[in-house]
């Protein structure tokens, strides 16, 4: 591998910024914006991802009082459809109340505490438990006690189902169970600027993928947070990606990365030439190997964003034409904290991990790929793909050429779990900068955790 000491504190190579001066097209000045994390800690202690005490502190201190996505509103399209939401063992209800309204409950039935639904469903006009029949309208109000005679000392008006507060973006849904949360929109605080040339709103769920992984939940995501696994997990991609010139960001409880495409990696022992990055970017990019030529002169990343301008032009339009090499080429990962990771530009994925139950050691990490389609002609949410531990990602080929690289990057994950559990240290040990988003994560939940 070339490249381990370069006598500065960022990669050999170009920075993602100057890669931007040479575009052939205007770039967005989110893209422009530069946000490095503090100096800070860069050992995390090995039993957050491996004990129960731990796990069971999240639950109390973690999920029990932060923002989290729940749902997407075309998974519940329209009025009295619901969704179940689980996280540990704690169950949500979401239902599409009216037409624009979304309300989110405690999944447990005020009598004895049955579940009150055990998984999505379409057009209720009441929420009826199936133990006796009590019996909510959509918006939470009791409709009926059977057999109220016997109840004297329960009065319906205080029997409304505990809600939980709702927040809305990109066409997801999120929920808080604190009811002293701050809202969701200052809790995201700027996210959306980044997003506004790709609003997730006006995308279509195309796809999503369920999978049991046998490791922490944070173990699968932070595998997902950076490029620096690229040299050693993806070898075969390097040709075409710039991942030790990544570029990473904070903002408030968000954090994003840019690996550049299109670009070499400076671990790379020759220099391809133009038509090589091209090969292998779009290779892992648009699924299909290569049939374009970069011609004398040109570059991978304008070759490919010029075919990418003209695959889009139907289904986008012609603000393609505006849009720059960048937003064609580079992959842009977002995390909002603590799970949920929409990608920008066309790159389509949206990842979110919980842990699976109360089992610190197993987790479920979702793929969704969240598609541009013509103006008024959305198709219906895709329905979730459920994959097994042992299940291949590409036994789910809506996933197209990305279930073979999801498969190199799981393959680690048991692995580095079985690794934690057998380790004489005491703490993992992070990069100050290729793996900020990870310092980010362990900071934002340190605050969390800390909180009484
Ligand atoms: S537990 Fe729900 S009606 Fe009895
Ligand atoms: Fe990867």
């Amino acid at each position: 591998m070339t490249e381990t000491i370069t006598g500065t504190d960022r990669s050999a190579g170009i920075t993602y910024q100057d890669l931007l001066d040479t575009d052939t097209h205007p770039v967005p000045e989110v893209l422009r914006r530069v946000s490095p994390i503090d100096p800070g800690a860069t050992t995390i202690p090995i039993e957050r991802y491996i004990s129960q005490e731990f796990h069971n502190l999240e639950v109390e201190k973690l999920w029990k009082k932060v923002w989290q996505m729940a749902c997407h509103e075309d998974d519940i399209p329209d009025v009295g459809d619901y969704f179940t939401y689980e996280i540990a063992d704690l169950s949500f209800l979401i239902v599409r109340a009216k037409e624009d309204t979304f309300k989110a409950y405690v999944n447990a039935c005020l009598h004895r505490g049955r579940l009150l639904r055990e998984t999505h469903g379409k057009r209720a006009t009441e929420l009826r438990c199936p133990f006796h029949g009590w019996a909510w309208n959509l918006d939470g109000t009791i409709k009926e006690i059977p057999c109220q005679w016997d109840f004297p000392h329960v009065n319906p008006e205080e029997e409304s189902l505990p809600e939980v507060q709702v927040g809305r973006w990109g066409g997801f849904i999120f929920i808080n169970p604190d009811p002293n949360a701050e809202s969701f929109d200052s809790f995201a605080g700027t996210l959306g600027e980044h997003f506004s040339s790709w609003p997730l709103e006006r995308r279509y769920k195309e796809a999503h993928v369920s999978k049991i992984l046998r490791c922490n939940w944070k173990v699968a995501q932070e595998a997902f947070m950076e490029a620096y696994h690229v040299v050693a997990t993806h070898p075969q991609i390097l040709a075409g990606i710039g991942d030790a010139n990544s570029q990473y960001d904070v903002y408030g409880n968000f954090a994003r990365a840019i690996t550049p495409n299109g670009t070499p990696s400076p671990h790379l022992a020759y220099d391809p030439s133009e038509q090589e990055m091209l090969d292998a970017a779009m290779d892992v990019q648009f699924e299909e190997p290569s049939k374009l030529v970069v011609p004398d002169g040109g570059t991978a990343r304008s070759v490919t964003a010029a075919g990418q301008r003209e695959a889009l032009r139907p289904v986008v339009g012609n603000e393609v034409d505006s849009m720059s090499d960048a937003e064609f080429n580079d992959s842009f990962y977002f995390t909002l904290f603590p799970n949920f990771h929409p990608w920008g530009g066309f790159n389509r994925i949206v990842y979110r991990f919980r842990p699976n139950g109360n089992n610190p050691d197993e987790s479920i990490m979702e793929c969704m790929y969240l598609s541009p389609y013509p103006e008024g002609e959305k198709p219906p949410a895709a329905p979730i793909h459920h994959l097994g531990p042992d299940d291949d990602w590409t036994d789910a080929p809506e996933l197209g050429m990305l279930g073979r690289v999801f498969n190199q990057d799981t393959y680690n994950l048991p692995r580095v779990q079985l690794g934690l559990h057998t380790t004489r240290k005491e703490s993992i040990v992070l990069g100050n900068y290729g793996e900020t988003k990870i310092r980010h994560f362990n900071e934002l939940l340190e605050r969390f955790l800390d909180q009484e």
